[in-house]
């Protein structure tokens, strides 16, 4: 039994796979974190064509890789202890699978299990503009227990590039399983607090 920190990283073919490539930078310097990560095929195709990486240079960053459509991998069981995962960026796809408990692939199956074992599941949705069944099923995964974390940049800490704009989302992201990434630009109220 492992004593560190197991976290589960979902990459999906919606715009934004850097979101979940970045997450993965910042957890492997962290001696007791864990990562477990399953890429789509559709990830890898976005991946390609909106970075200079492949899938191997991702891959190299997580501790375990599972395949995608491996539903029979150790995250597909709620015996498997972990903080929870994030799915990063989330497709309409995998947000619909989620939301309606089709668990065909080993994203949606890790998903629902840990949100039957009521840990924390994180969906960097990124679609936009939304119809009603993106909103229906968007509040369907809430009440599943998921946090619906669209990736939406804040402006309020001056970002003065895009990197930086994806520290914070992934940081942000980070920041709700628990992990300190170290990138987040924290509101100190306007003019600073005084103690
Ligand atoms: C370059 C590119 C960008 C895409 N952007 C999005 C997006 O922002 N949101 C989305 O829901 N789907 C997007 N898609 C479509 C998904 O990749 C597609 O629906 C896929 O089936 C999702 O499968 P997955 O959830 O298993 O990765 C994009 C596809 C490509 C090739």
């Amino acid at each position: 039994m492992t004593d560190r920190r197991r976290v589960i990283i979902g990459i999906t073919g919606a715009s934004g796979t850097i979101l979940g490539v970045r997450m993965l930078q910042l957890l492997r310097p962290l001696p007791d974190v864990e990562t477990h990560l399953v890429m789509s095929p559709a990830a890898t195709r976005t991946l390609l064509i909106e970075t200079d990486l492949k899938a191997d240079d991702v891959t190299s960053l997580a501790d375990v890789t599972h395949s995608f459509k491996d539903i029979g991998a150790s995250i597909a069981s709620g015996s498997f202890r972990s903080e929870g995962m994030i799915v990063a960026p989330c497709s309409v796809k995998t947000l619909g699978a989620i939301a309606n408990c089709l668990t065909d692939d080993l994203i949606s199956r890790a998903a629902d299990v840990c949100l039957k074992e009521r840990r924390r599941v994180v969906l960097m949705f990124r679609e936009t503009p939304l119809h009603a069944g993106h909103i229906r099923a968007m509040q369907h995964a809430t009440e599943a227990g998921a946090i619906v974390m669209p990736a939406v940049v804040g402006l309020y800490y001056k970002p003065q590039s895009v990197d930086e704009m994806i520290d914070h989302l992934a940081g942000r992201a980070l920041d709700l399983l628990g992990i300190d990434a170290g990138t987040v630009k924290r509101w100190q109220g306007q003019g600073g607090d005084t103690a």
